[in-house]
């Protein structure tokens, strides 16, 4: 079934995709998990999960997926960043354990000391990013040495059909964000690009990809 969304209403729904608030935000976090399931899941496969690992996810949403991370194994510690008061909220509420902690904050000024993850990963932010070169440096700081970081995001000629990114989205190709990458001194990227069968996207049916990239800090 397709459903009509006027200009103003992908507008708002956009801007809640950018920084979920109040209860539509909540709303909002609940329609991301269905909807970025399986590149959710892709993702998580691709972080493969270890033991003795530190992870950072920047964007978390409201955290529905992190309980499968940390079930890999006893030793993994996860934390969450996101700069949205209420999916901080919303997580704290939905993920109860001593493994996972979650934190409000900008990926531009991450508030973590230097070394203090071996992966990070971020699933649909990329778009929402203010300064490219600037958050990839702050993952880098953050990152350990040879740390490894996962970044998923759905490619320009993809994302371009879905309406509601025609507000405030900033798209990319593949090899855009590989140079990005390279320039920000990431090596060894590896890509990942998956098409998913079909979904419902704000009232239209579209084809979907997802492109997962792993790039390790020099
Ligand atoms: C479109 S949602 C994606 C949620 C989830 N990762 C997924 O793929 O379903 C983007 C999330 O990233 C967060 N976000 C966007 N820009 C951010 C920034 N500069 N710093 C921290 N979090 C940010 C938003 O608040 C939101 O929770």
């Amino acid at each position: 079934m397709s459903e009509e969304y006027t200009e103003e209403q992908l507008r708002v729904i956009a801007a809640q995709l950018r920084q979920p608030n109040g209860d539509f935000g909540i709303q909002i976090g609940e329609l991301m998990n269905s909807g970025n399931a399986r590149m959710n899941r892709h993702t998580i496969a691709v972080l493969n999960p270890s033991p003795n690992d530190t992870i950072l996810e920047i964007g978390m949403g409201n955290g529905y997926f992190v309980p499968s991370i940390i079930a890999v194994d006893k030793s993994i510690h996860y934390t969450g960043c996101d700069y949205s008061v209420i999916m901080v909220q919303e997580a704290k509420r939905l993920v109860k354990s001593s493994r996972a902690k979650f934190v409000c904050g900008d990926l531009h000024t991450l508030p973590f000391e230097d070394s203090s993850f071996n992966k990070v990963f971020t699933i649909n932010t990329f778009y929402f990013w203010d300064d490219h070169s600037r958050a990839l440096d702050e993952i880098k700081r953050v990152l350990t040495p040879q740390g490894k970081l996962i970044l998923s995001v759905r490619p320009k000629h993809n994302m371009g059909s879905f309406p509601v990114t025609q507000y405030g989205f900033s798209k990319f190709e593949n090899d855009e964000i590989k140079t990005l990458l390279k320039e920000s001194g990431f090596s060894e990227i590896k890509l990942t690009h998956i098409h998913e069968p079909d979904g419902e996207v704000f009232g239209d049916s579209k084809k979907r990809e997802c492109a997962i990239f792993e790039a390790f800090k020099e």
